[in-house]
């Protein structure tokens, strides 16, 4: 079988070498795919007439598709009928991360424990929300919004600026039923990343893992797309998975069900574990990145039967089944990223670092003559593992330092918070 993976970053990496081990590697095609991916075929994510015209021409009967825009845009709808599979949720499913008022309004109606979240048909309403909660409050942008849209504040000027800044980037929206930013609740706790494959009435959950959102040590500074990840976590115990099941997971398999959606595909769940239990931030109707980058080399199941089987009807037979040990993830970067930095510089050091770790490619390019360059704000993910997440720190960093690009930049305590 051919298979096409959507995406350029090191999540379709990570997807290009897993599915490599289900096929032939010639077999597998990344759109557009980076300077480590094989098989590239340089067409927009978005634009469902040339890749339909790629796939039929290479004889691709498979696509999976790693972010989260064509989904949003109808791909999987659009490829209906069209004897090519599109392993992701439909237009209507892809709302869930596409739209967070509606993801909301589903969390609520299905009884998925969330937060509590407030909807505005005026700006006052909105203003004198913001004053009642003392401006402690996180203001949302409803659309997609590539990482940005979201703003955690804790005082009255915060969040009006916030309200402001919302409005000069996106305008809101004037005829609908809702303006289309939303207020929720702030939550108080951990973060964690459930990430599983449904065929819209059951799951396959993979390791629970954790991202690591902003730029700096210990969870300083400005968010990023994410700097590292590692998994299984150490601290995630029976009865944690048991709440999370009860209250966030099986609710939603109801909900997609009593709603009458096509999902075939990955679903994740933003978790924020509180005081008063696992809530959920937010639905993704795809794979995390970094996650990706931990939860497939942690695989050992073939991922194209799992794939296969959310099509089938046999998901319930395929448990995945889970290398030993953990993983960890950490993302290089150009100095400046998520800001502005350089591109272009020569990237050495590689093969050595494969020695001991998986390196999968982010922004990076290949020029005719065969030089790497860097190509975007993250450049590699470098996966280390290990019997202890200790060893599996210690080797994924062995490996960083004999990487080199100009101004090179890495967190230096990804999954350090978690190591007894
Ligand atoms: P999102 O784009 O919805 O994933 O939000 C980005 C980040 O904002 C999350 O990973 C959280 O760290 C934070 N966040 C989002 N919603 C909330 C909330 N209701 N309470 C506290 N933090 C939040
Ligand atoms: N790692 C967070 C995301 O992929 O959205």
């Amino acid at each position: 079988m051919k298979i096409a993976i959507l995406g350029s970053g090191g999540r379709e990496h990570a997807l290009a070498w897993k599915f490599a081990q289900s096929v032939p590697e010639k077999n597998v095609y990344v759109i557009p795919g980076n300077g480590g991916t094989g098989n590239n075929a340089p067409i927009d994510s978005t634009d469902f007439d040339a890749i339909k015209a790629f796939c039929r021409y290479e004889g691709i009967e498979l696509i999976f598709v790693g972010p989260e825009l064509p989904l949003v845009k109808g791909i999987t709808d659009y490829f209906e009928g069209s004897g090519i599979k599109v392993f992701g949720p439909s237009k209507r499913a892809a709302r869930l991360e596409g739209s967070k008022i509606t993801a909301k309004k589903f969390m609520k109606h299905y009884g998925v424990s969330t937060g509590n979240f407030w909807l505005f048909n005026s700006l006052a309403q909105a203003y004198k929300l913001i004053e009642d909660l003392n401006g402690n409050l996180v203001i949302k942008y409803d659309g997609l919004a590539g990482g940005k849209g979201v703003y955690v504040c804790s005082s009255v000027e915060e969040a009006k600026e916030a309200l402001e800044e919302l409005n000069t980037e996106y305008r809101y929206s004037e005829s609908e039923e809702f303006l289309d930013f939303l207020i929720e609740e702030k939550l108080i706790g951990y973060e964690i990343s459930i990430i599983g494959f449904t065929d819209g009435r059951h799951i396959q959950l993979l390791h629970p893992s954790q991202d690591h959102k902003q730029l700096l040590n210990n969870d300083k500074g400005p968010n990023t797309g994410g700097m590292g990840a590692y998994c299984p976590l150490p601290f995630y115990t029976p009865h944690l998975h048991a709440q999370i099941m009860e209250q966030v997971v099986n609710p939603t398999l109801k909900g997609l069900q009593a709603e009458k959606v096509s999902y075939q595909g990955v679903i994740y769940f933003g978790l924020m574990i509180t005081n008063e239990g696992p809530k959920l931030l937010e639905y993704n109707v795809r794979f995390g990145d970094p996650e990706t980058e931990v939860l497939l080399p942690s695989l050992q199941s073939d991922l194209l039967q799992l794939v296969l089987a959310c099509f089938d009807g046999t998901l319930p037979a395929h448990t995945p089944q889970f290398n030993p040990g953990f993983y960890i993830d950490v993302v290089l970067a150009a100095k400046g990223y998520p800001k502005v930095y350089e591109k272009n510089n020569p990237i050495q050091g590689i093969s050595d670092a494969q020695d001991s770790a998986l390196v999968f490619h982010a922004g990076t390019k290949k020029t005719d003559d065969g030089t790497l360059l860097t190509n975007g704000g993250r450049v590699l993910n470098v996966v280390g593992n290990g019997s202890t997440l200790h060893q599996a720190i210690e080797n994924a960093y062995a490996a960083c330092s004999k990487i080199y690009f100009k101004d090179c930049y890495y967190r230096t305590d990804i999954g350090k918070r978690s190591l007894p």
